[in-house]
């Protein structure tokens, strides 16, 4: 019996720990889930949610909450995040963005996909999928990446693709989900006016008791595109250069004194369905 086809979307995730960079943005998890309203007894969907960064906040606040994510590592810590909050009203298993075929039509009322959705395939396939489980009048909300952003995650990116091969042939950059026309375009493919959508710039802020340089180390470590930025940059003999780019890049956006603390702005994309 042949082995299953490697998704590479999924070994991507599974590669490193997303957790160990979640650690860092928890409090702004917690503060966006208030700020776009989720309420006791909403049903929540959080598509890719990693460990549960917005889906733990958003079960606190009382709404019945899935968390949905590709990633077995993710799901396995945010099930035991959840216990170990003693929540009984938040679940995550296994799933595709781009098609989720365990999810009914317009069960959920929020579909929430912070810095999440972005990162999968076939965006007009996830942009039907989010739409088909909302339901009608309910709400999407996405945080996506804007590319050539000068702020912290979009420079990582961009620093991290000097040192990485060319993406096969037909890739779609995660990073076209932080340009409004394309939202407007994935979104309106699956059925949604453009005056259903709206975008506005927002700011998440990665807090780490540590210093800039301790904090690279992590993305290293633990964030699979940079730890593949890294493979591909060692192999040719870049390494250490890739990494002085990026404690540079840490360093000049830090606004602590005492260990660190990085604003980095998104696209916050609401769309009524
Ligand atoms: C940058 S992390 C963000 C995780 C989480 N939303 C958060 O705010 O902490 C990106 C997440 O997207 C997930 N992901 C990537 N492609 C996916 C896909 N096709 N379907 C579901 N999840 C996916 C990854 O496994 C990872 O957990």
């Amino acid at each position: 019996m042949s082995a299953a086809p490697i998704n590479p979307n999924k070994a991507l995730w599974e590669k490193g720990d997303f957790t160990r960079i979640a650690e860092t943005m928890r409090e702004s998890g917690e503060a966006l889930v208030q700020r776009i309203g989720i309420t006791k007894g909403l049903k929540v969907l959080d598509l890719a949610c990693g460990d549960g960064t917005t889906a733990l906040p958003a079960a606190k606040l009382g709404a019945d909450v899935v968390g949905v994510d590709i990633a077995r590592n993710l799901v396995e810590a945010g099930n035991r995040r959840a216990s170990e909050s003693g929540l009984t009203n938040l679940r995550f298993h296994e799933g595709d963005a781009t098609n989720l075929q365990e999810i009914t039509d317009h069960e959920f009322d929020v579909v929430v996909s912070i810095f999440g959705a972005m990162f999968a395939p076939k965006p007009f396939e996830v942009a039907k999928e989010m739409v088909r489980v909302t339901r009608p009048a309910g709400q999407i909300v996405m945080g996506n990446w804007i590319p050539n952003d000068p702020t912290l995650v979009a420079q990582i990116l961009k620093i991290s693709s000097a040192y990485t091969p060319p993406p096969p042939e037909g890739f779609v950059s995660p990073m076209t989900w932080g340009v409004e026309s394309n939202v407007i375009e994935r979104f309106g493919a699956a059925g949604v006016p453009a005056e259903n959508i709206s975008c506005q710039r927002d700011t998440f802020v990665f807090t780490f008791d540590g210093t800039p340089a301790e904090l690279v180390d992590r993305f290293r470590l633990y964030y699979g595109p940079t730890m593949n930025a890294f493979d591909a940059a060692g192999k040719n003999g870049h390494a250490a250069e890739l990494q002085k780019d990026l404690e540079e890049l840490f360093n000049h956006h830090n606004t602590s004194t005492q260990g660190t603390s990085i604003p980095a702005t998104f696209l916050r994309v609401t769309v009524r369905a």
